[in-house]
């Protein structure tokens, strides 16, 4: 069995992708002198060194590897060996300009990036195939090796390619998952608007069409995209495996729903021995401390709960955004605490030191442009110091106080063409409710709509328009057994085919939430709702309402104006021993906090009013005792209340009764007992 952790790796990971073939070799040895002296002890190498490393096609130049890989030995830093197979040569796509990908427009992407690739293409399986057996031959069993790192963030930035080599795999992929034609007909709806195939021969990727396509086909297209990027994965994993015997094998993730939207992370949560995961802020106006949690929170759920590993970030700011602000005073700490917090055995960067050339040379990097005399590398050093007093958290879980259920193929079916609203977002619902979730000051695990949710005493579905039965019986059955269940509008709609469910709306959740949905009415653009409460009291809402008819559920919240006016907005419903609340409408922050409340208190979650708003406190438990990590985001100092007595450790002092947590500061106490 592989190892689940990186080998040789006695604390916590810090470090960055690491790419000294930008650099003459002199600066190496500068190179490694500054790890040291920040205290990194892991990087990531070779990620996009396949043109270096394979100059021609069969001639290979891993003199260079040799000697980086010697250096950092020499000089104790374990390596994350990039497999590199995210960025195949010039030479490659001149023998197979096939391997490009092309779009559902029909246009065929050029060299000159990176990570243009038909993953369905048997050249580029073969020479990837090829460099990792290489890779793994020479460097197997290298004493600086870590761990392996294959391609990079594998769906990002072409999701699918639609050109005739993927088309021949899409069929092959439909006989293994349906077995006949027929099946494919009657999964797809083909009776509608006349597209029924007499042959699997006859069926094409979703291309380009007139008007709207067949929302099935689209769906199963992404299912089979994401599924021959896994079988990518696996080829390469398995080598790695085989010639490199216990060694673990990652590839990195992009959980952040806003970075990528084509991968099905539960799906590759299975496949890696340790989840790793790039993470980049989106300043786009929203709290990016919110979205890091999220991020952290999910990337933990798809490693079911165990440790993983922040395998990316920033120091400062980025260079793909339309405006890339720096990083405040502070904030690169919080940022990697955060994760640390969430699950994380450390925190690494993209990337070591800044680029001179190239598309990346104004992102920014652990060694800057500026050289050691900045603000940025004394962070950098003040971080890798934090992260060796952490180092006792290794092996530790973050708990959880609830669970929200994610899932893509849900998400991936909901953004397909046509649909009641283009304002309904299953995205910003999931923002919305992990938000409000946030600031009850509630730890939240992501789970599968069919996953055993027994653990958890509320539960909420912000968004889950595609259901199956099994997972409405699991929800059911959770409920009758306790549980608190939040489900938001326009959830429980289809099956795994896009097909309507039989009957009223919605399909497998009728029962738990005795209701059902006779009609869905979006709202116009600007439009608004109010809705009245069970004290008389106001709410706000936008974007969608529903004409519900309870079935045993009672209305909490009333429509009090629109179409709807008069039926219920909000309902809550009483099975077997637990509750299930229904909100049949967009409700902003104040709406959600208030629900949340409620269901909070049928859960018995007691509230931590205790606690400011922006002051995240989280805790890591495990055998060597439980690690309280309090994150400060406001600009205010605050005192944060103790149940224990303990030992902070990033400063060693002791901490007891209140604990003093300064404006932007980061505090971590381990508890005593
Ligand atoms: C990541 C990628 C890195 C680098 C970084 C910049 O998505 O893996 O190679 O491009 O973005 O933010």
């Amino acid at each position: 069995m592989p190892d689940t952790t990186p080998r040789g790796l006695t604390g916590l990971a810090f470090g960055g992708d690491y790419n000294p073939e930008q650099w003459p070799e002199s600066v190496w040895q500068e190179d490694v002198r500054l790890m040291r002296e920040a205290g990194v002890t892991m990087v990531s190498v070779g990620i996009f060194s396949w043109a270096l490393l394979e100059p021609a096609p069969g001639a290979y130049d891993f003199g260079w590897l040799d000697r980086v890989l010697a250096l950092l030995h020499d000089n104790g830093i374990r390596v994350d060996l990039g497999t590199p197979t995210a960025a195949p040569p010039a030479w490659f796509y001149r023998a197979h300009p096939e391997a490009l990908p092309v779009t559902a427009e029909g246009v065929r992407y050029e060299f000159g990036s990176r990570a243009a690739i038909c993953h369905s293409n048997a050249d580029y399986r073969a020479a990837a195939a090829n460099i990792t057996t290489r890779l793994a031959e020479r460097y197997g069993d290298h004493p600086a090796l870590a761990m392996w790192h294959v391609h990079n963030e594998y769906g990002v930035p072409v999701s699918a390619c639609y050109c005739d080599s993927c088309a021949a795999h899409f069929r092959r992929w439909l006989a293994t998952t349906y077995g006949t034609v027929d099946a494919v007909n009657e999964a797809w709806g083909t009776a509608f608007w006349g597209q029924r195939y007499a042959d699997l021969e006859q069926i094409n990727p979703p291309r380009l069409t007139p008007t709207a396509g067949n929302p099935a086909q689209a769906l199963d297209y992404k299912r089979f995209a994401d599924a021959t990027m896994r079988e990518n994965f696996v080829t390469e994993r398995d080598i790695l495996h085989r010639l490199s015997p216990g060694v673990p094998v990652t590839t990195n993730f992009m959980t952040a729903l806003s970075q990528c939207d084509s991968v099905d992370y539960w799906a590759w949560g299975r496949e890696v021995d340790i989840v790793t995961n790039d993470h980049y802020l989106i300043t786009d106006g929203r709290r990016t401390h919110v979205n890091l949690a999220m991020a952290a929170d999910l990337t933990r759920s798809v490693a079911g709960g165990a440790p993983w590993l922040l395998l990316e970030h920033s120091t400062s700011g980025v260079n793909w955004q339309p405006r890339n602000p720096a990083k405040a005073p502070g904030q690169m700490a919080r940022n990697s605490l955060g994760h640390v917090a969430r699950g994380s055995e450390g925190a690494l960067f993209f990337q070591w030191r800044q680029s001179r050339r190239g598309a990346e040379k104004f992102h920014s990097a652990m060694v800057p442009h500026g050289g050691t005399d900045t603000r940025v590398w004394r962070e950098v050093v003040e971080l890798g110091a934090s992260l060796e007093s952490l180092a006792e958290i290794r092996g530790t879980r973050t708990c959880a106080d609830a669970a929200v259920l994610w899932d893509w193929h849900s998400w991936w079916a909901q953004n397909l063409d046509w649909r009641p609203s283009e304002d309904h977002d299953a995205r910003e619902r999931a923002d919305a409710y992990y938000e409000a979730l946030y600031d009850h000051h509630l730890t939240v695990d992501f789970a599968h709509p069919e996953a055993d949710l027994s653990g958890y005493p509320l539960v909420v579905a912000p968004a889950l328009y595609l259901m199956t039965e099994a997972a409405g019986n699991n929800l059911k059955t959770y409920v009758e057994n306790g549980g608190t269940l939040v489900v938001s509008y326009f959830s429980g709609i289809v099956d795994e085919h896009d097909a309507v469910h039989e009957g009223a709306h919605p399909g497998p959740l009728r029962d738990v939430l005795g209701l059902t949905v006779e009609e869905f009415s979006p709202l116009l653009r600007g439009e608004r709702v109010r809705l009245t409460g069970p004290d008389g009291s106001g709410l706000d809402a936008d974007v969608w309402t529903e004409f519900v008819v309870p079935r045993g559920a009672e209305t909490v919240w009333t429509y009090a104006d629109g179409l709807t006016a008069g039926r219920p907005a909000v309902t809550r419903h009483r099975l077997g021993a637990g509750t299930a609340w229904y909100v049949s409408t967009r409700l902003g922050a104040a709406g959600l906090d208030d629900v949340l409340g409620r269901a909070g208190e049928d859960a018995r979650i007691a509230p931590r009013a205790d606690l400011p708003r922006d002051v995240e406190v989280v805790r890591r438990t495990g055998e060597s005792g439980t690690c309280l990590f309090v994150i400060n985001h406001t600009a205010t100092d605050t005192k944060v209340p103790l149940e224990t007595s303990g030992t902070e450790l990033l400063s060693g002092e002791r901490a007891a009764g209140r604990l003093a947590v300064p404006a932007g500061a980061v505090r971590v106490v381990r508890l005593d007992g």
